[in-house]
């Protein structure tokens, strides 16, 4: 059995759509337990954040006993609680962080209250062990757009740049539902786009030589469905497969680019990938050609790691615990701006 002496850490995930709960032992994964109310706001186009609460209230205590069924553990082995408490949705933020204050309250076991963010890059740690010191993370989905300095991610992660319109994954749902392609539309432009040309339509590339490691997508949002609207106006056919093709290679083409600049200027030889838009095969291709030209290691965490789930929450906690670290006080608040720099709460 690997070490007993390392700790178990249950950790609880609902900053968005996804209730998630993580169970690991050190940087081992034993469970990771997902109830997603993705279909409830497919009508929508978009995460409907009331729908998306009440869905975490009804998900989490099944979700938990699913978790440590998973796991092959009980309440009594579990040494920590770990939760998002920001940045997300706050009502449904709320609903983890009460959660989880209700559980290690009531099992007298310490409570960590985490980042988000910094949660999605540590769980890489459970596929490809321990990061490096720095590394550079890119971190795209459909809530943030981020390019993170991580000299240490229990302790130290800075924002070096972000979106400052739309998020990466965000403008795939719009594209989608402008192609009529439904929600998310992420995974269905990923498959369309294999049979279209990326080179077909000249989409802009917003702040590509700007000089910051900042991302604009809603320019090229925008252009998308003027050249749309204009091909509908003139009668003519829509070449979905080509849109989606030339779309997904103008945002791809953005993240790697301004991934592998802060890579070179912070002299990082390792660059992470994760957010549900490290789903996308074309990013990954991409992204591995590129890195390899430049000398940067890439790791990508499997796609399941990469969406949000319960398991990069248990991660942080875990790495916290083993870090010293001071578990948060019982009147931790969900803090939906959190920033980056805190790691913890
Ligand atoms: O991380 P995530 O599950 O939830 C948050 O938004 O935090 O990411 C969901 C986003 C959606 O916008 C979805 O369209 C996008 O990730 N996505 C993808 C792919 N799979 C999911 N985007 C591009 N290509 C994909 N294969
Ligand atoms: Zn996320």
């Amino acid at each position: 059995m690997i070490g007993d002496s390392e700790p178990l850490v249950l950790g609880i995930e609902t900053s968005c759509d996804e209730t998630g709960v993580g169970i690991v032992r050190g940087r081992t994964l034993l469970a990771d337990a997902i109830a997603s109310s993705v279909e409830q706001h497919a009508r929508f186009g978009g995460v409907v954040p009331e729908v998306a609460s009440r869905a975490h209230l009804e998900a989490m205590g099944p979700t938990v006993e699913r978790a440590l069924a998973d796991a092959g553990v009980t309440f009594a082995d579990v040494d920590a609680f770990a939760v998002t408490a920001g940045p997300g949705l706050p009502g449904a933020l709320m609903v983890g962080v009460a959660a989880a204050k209700a559980y290690a309250l009531s099992l007298g076991k310490p409570l960590y209250g985490v980042n988000h963010l910094a949660a999605h890059v540590c769980v890489d740690q459970l596929e490809h062990g321990p990061l490096p010191k720095p590394c550079v993370a890119l971190l795209v989905s459909g809530g943030h757009s981020s390019i993170l300095l991580v000299p240490d991610v229990a302790s130290d992660v800075r924002a070096l740049g972000s979106t400052v319109d739309d998020a990466a994954g965000e403008a795939f749902d719009k594209v989608a539902r402008v192609l009529d392609l439904g929600f998310p539309g992420g995974p269905v432009i990923d498959r369309r786009a294999r049979e279209g040309d990326p080179a077909a339509i000249a989409f802009p590339r917003g702040k590509y030589n700007d000089g910051t490691y900042d991302f604009s997508f809603s320019g090229l949002k925008t252009a998308v469905a003027r050249w749309v609207e204009a091909r509908q106006r003139a009668g003519e056919p829509v070449p979905v497969a080509d849109v989606a093709a030339s779309f997904q290679e103008a945002v791809v083409d953005v993240l790697v680019h301004k991934a592998l600049k802060v890579c070179k200027d912070n002299g990082a030889r390792d660059l992470l990938i994760g957010g549900g838009v490290a789903a996308n095969s074309r990013l990954r291709a991409l992204a591995a050609e590129r890195c390899e030209q430049a000398g940067v290691r890439l790791r990508v965490p499997r796609p399941k790691l990469c969406t949000d789930n319960g398991a990069m929450v248990a991660a942080l906690g875990s790495e916290l615990v083993s870090s010293g670290l001071a578990p948060s006080e019982l009147d931790l608040p969900a803090d939906s701006s959190l920033p980056i720099g805190s790691v913890t709460l």
